[in-house]
Order: C-alpha cells, then structure tokens, then sequence
C-alpha cells in the first residue's frame, strides 16, 4: 500500500521559530490533502518534510511504496527561452517516450490546463498565472505517487482556479497521493482532507 506516515513529526529552524509539533497522520492515495494556515506557519516547510527533502526537528515520516515525488513551486521556475511545450515534454523524454508521443502527451496535459494556445510561447512570454498552470502541468507530467504543490491558485482567477481543483481531484483519483498548501478556501473546500497547522502550534 502506497502512504506516507508522519509519527509525531514537528520543526523548528531555532529555538525561536517553533512551527509545529506533534503532527501524526496518514497520507493515502485518492485523497487530495489541503495543508492550511497562515503565512509563516510551516507549510512550505511541511511540504519539503513530506518530500524527504528536510529532516523534521522531532518525529519521522516513513514513506511507504513511493518511488517518484513531484513538487509544484509555490515560484514559477522556468528556462526563459524554452517554450510550455518543451517544459511539459520533459518528463515524458525522462519517462523514455519517444520524441512524438513525448510532444503529443505534452499537448494533452497543456489543455487540460488551459494552456492549449500559450503550447509555442516561450516560458519567459507566460503570465504569471499561465506559468503557474504550466508548473502545475509540468508536475503531473513527471506521474508521481506523490504530488505536492505550493499555493496552486494564488495567481488565478475563481474560473481557472476552479478547474486546477477540479484536477488535483481527479489526479487523486488515478491513485496519486496530492497534498496542496493554499490559502484558497476553494482549494480548502474542494481537497478531500484539511491539515490545519494551527491545531500543531
Ligand atoms: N531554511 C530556513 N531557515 C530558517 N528559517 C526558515 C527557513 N525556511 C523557512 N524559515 C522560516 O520558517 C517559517 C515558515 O516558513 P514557510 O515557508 O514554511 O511558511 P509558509 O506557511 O509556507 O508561508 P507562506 O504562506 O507565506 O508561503 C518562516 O518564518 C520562515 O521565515
Ligand atoms: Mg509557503
């Protein structure tokens, strides 16, 4: 079975910046996870605990069956000059399809966020909120067990963020661990769990 255990993790970076304490939980595949709270309360930094980038302070997280994470930067990070096709068909290549099926697939995964006509821009052409969506599309191209996107709607308007909720449901459902740090109550709203960081304070 594919999960993510947290036993009692928590953090602190000093001893004057306690996060949290004490969080034990159980992620599991088809759910969609929103990790919530105010801005400087550790959501970030619970993501990248979750990820196996950073060792909690106290605690420990055990990740059972997961052999590919994807993060979502809560920045869009791109190459200037590449275009939002060549940023999606990357993982595809990395995944060994061929350079057609890469490019085709890619395509798919653009519209799918609505990106279908930004395909040929460069990423340093992209809105803010293209971007971000392109980010979003480039994540769920790299077929991860465990999806883990920062602030995904912060740049979009209630239509497109609708749709990127819509999605991450619907990735769930195909069998991915998402766990989403928002401030968004839409996002909140649409995640199947809600890990609030102010109940571990
Ligand atoms: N490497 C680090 N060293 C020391 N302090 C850090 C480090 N990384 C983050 N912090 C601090 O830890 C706190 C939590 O940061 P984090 O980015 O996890 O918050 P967040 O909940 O994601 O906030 P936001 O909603 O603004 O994105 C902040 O006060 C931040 O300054
Ligand atoms: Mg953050």
């Amino acid at each position: 079975m594919v999960s993510v255990e947290l036993d009692n993790v928590g953090h602190a970076f000093n001893e004057r910046t306690q996060l949290f304490h004490g969080i034990s939980l159980t992620l599991l595949p088809e759910r969609v996870y929103a990790l919530v709270g105010p801005s400087g309360s550790g959501k970030s930094t619970l993501l990248s605990i979750i990820a196996g980038w950073q060792q909690p302070s106290t605690g420990k997280v055990v990740r059972h069956g997961i052999c590919k994470t994807s993060w979502v930067f809560q920045n869009p990070i791109g190459v200037a000059r590449r275009t939002a096709l060549d940023h999606v068909a990357l993982p595809y290549l990395g995944q060994g399809y061929a350079a057609a099926d890469a490019e085709r697939l890619a395509r798919e995964q653009l519209e799918r966020f609505g990106l279908g006509d930004a395909a040929d821009k460069r990423f340093g052409e992209l809105s803010g909120g293209e971007a971000q969506r392109l980010m979003l599309a480039r994540g769920v191209a790299s077929n991860a067990d465990l999806l883990l996107v920062d602030e995904p709607t912060a740049q979009l308007d209630m239509r497109t963020a609708d749709a990127v909720d819509q999605y991450l449901g619907a990735l769930s459902r195909s069998g991915t661990i998402v766990v989403v740090a928002t401030h968004d109550h839409r996002t909140r709203d649409a995640a199947t769990d809600v890990i609030d960081l102010e109940r571990y304070q």
